[in-house]
């Protein structure tokens, strides 16, 4: 490994705009941190990555990732604690991610070593942004494009590899009411679902905007092949919780491997609860809200952290979550911030200091 001044140039702003921002009135992902990491791929090799003022860039019309859709992207969050120190969550699993995502379309695979420098120069230059406070964080988009001109369909020989911030609050304010999908599909067998793919979210919206119309957030993604196994929703995976057994949908090749999903998995084992990763179908979940033995929803995520689920419409007709003492979701997003936030012990040792 490299020291990071040795890897990384760096070009600071004059001045930062940190003052234009209000911190208790945040659009998610509206405002950005003053500095970005930009890497080129040319060359058959990752070039020196530079830290450069947030800012436009100039491309050709005819960059392939405009035509092919050639990119892939990251969610991370940075949070401060009580002492103004900075945490990661789990960096380590969304470099290896990304590289997964990376290699599935054909985008080489970024070096640890660059990753690593520029998270920790940019979360350094830019400390100011991380918002101290329960909810507050600075959120982190690693992405890669396919930057080479030219409309040919094949590989871009050409890359950037960049990563943006943006100070972020919670990303669902409110619980969050689902439909559960029996015509549109998310991904397929063989496909790129297990991939955090650019298409993946662009694809969803059409579908998204007519849940939205019927007065839903969010589309509980069923399996492409018979619609019967709930997979997960558009931004975050899934747990449902059959009397105090938790249940989510094992991943696979069109299935996201969360983060947060496995951070709840190993954090409700830890609290004793028993957590299935199995299959399950939309039959089994409306006969549990019929019987009453389903007792909640929620979606985990990086940027949702955990969202509740108050209820899902299936085959027209609506289900409502009951109202629960002490619920599963706010039990476990406390766990989880309190490690993020640095108030309790990291049994997991998912804690990264900056
Ligand atoms: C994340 O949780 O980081 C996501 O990928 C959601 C994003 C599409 C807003």
């Amino acid at each position: 490994m490299h020291s990071t001044s040795d890897i990384l140039d760096i070009r600071q702003v004059e001045k930062s705009k940190i003052d234009q921002v209000d911190f208790d009135n945040l659009a998610f992902g509206k405002n950005y941190a003053d500095h970005m990491m930009v890497c080129d791929y040319k060359d058959g090799a990752w070039q020196k990555p530079k830290i450069l003022p947030y800012g436009p860039m100039e491309f050709e019309p005819s960059a392939k990732v405009f035509h092919y859709g050639q990119a892939v992207f990251e969610g991370m969050k940075a949070f401060k604690d009580e002492n103004n120190k900075v945490w990661l969550f789990r960096p380590e699993e969304n470099f290896n991610r990304i590289n997964i995502s990376s290699k599935r379309m054909a985008i080489p695979e970024f070096p640890k070593d660059y990753f690593f420098a520029a998270l920790e120069t940019l979360l350094k230059l830019d400390e100011k942004w991380v918002h101290p406070g329960d909810g507050n964080s600075l959120y982190i988009r690693p992405f890669v494009i396919a930057s080479e001109n030219g409309v040919s369909a094949s590989p871009s020989n050409e890359y950037k590899f960049m990563i943006i911030c943006c100070p972020a609050k919670a990303y669902y304010n409110s619980p969050v009411k689902v439909l559960v999908a029996d015509h549109y599909s998310r991904s397929a067998d063989g496909g790129v679902g297990f991939a955090k793919a650019a298409g993946n979210y662009g694809a969803q919206f059409y579908p998204t905007n007519l849940a939205n119309e019927k007065g839903y957030q969010q589309i509980i993604w069923t399996d492409s092949n018979s619609h019967k196994y709930l997979e997960e929703a558009g931004t975050m995976n899934l747990f449902f919780r059959i009397n105090d057994k938790l249940i989510t949908a094992p991943t696979s090749d069109r299935i996201l491997d969360g983060v947060t999903r496995k951070s709840i998995i190993d954090l409700a084992r830890h609290q004793g609860v028993e957590v299935e990763v199995r299959k399950i179908t939309v039959e089994e979940l409306v006969s549990a809200a019929v019987d009453g033995s389903l007792k909640e929803i929620f979606g985990t995520g990086t940027a949702a952290t955990i969202a509740f689920i108050e209820g899902f419409e299936y085959a027209d007709k609506y289900h409502d979550l009951p109202q629960i003492e002490n619920p599963y979701s706010l039990r476990f997003k406390k766990g989880l911030q309190d490690i993020q936030y640095n108030r309790a012990e990291d049994p997991f040792g998912w804690r990264y200091e900056v």
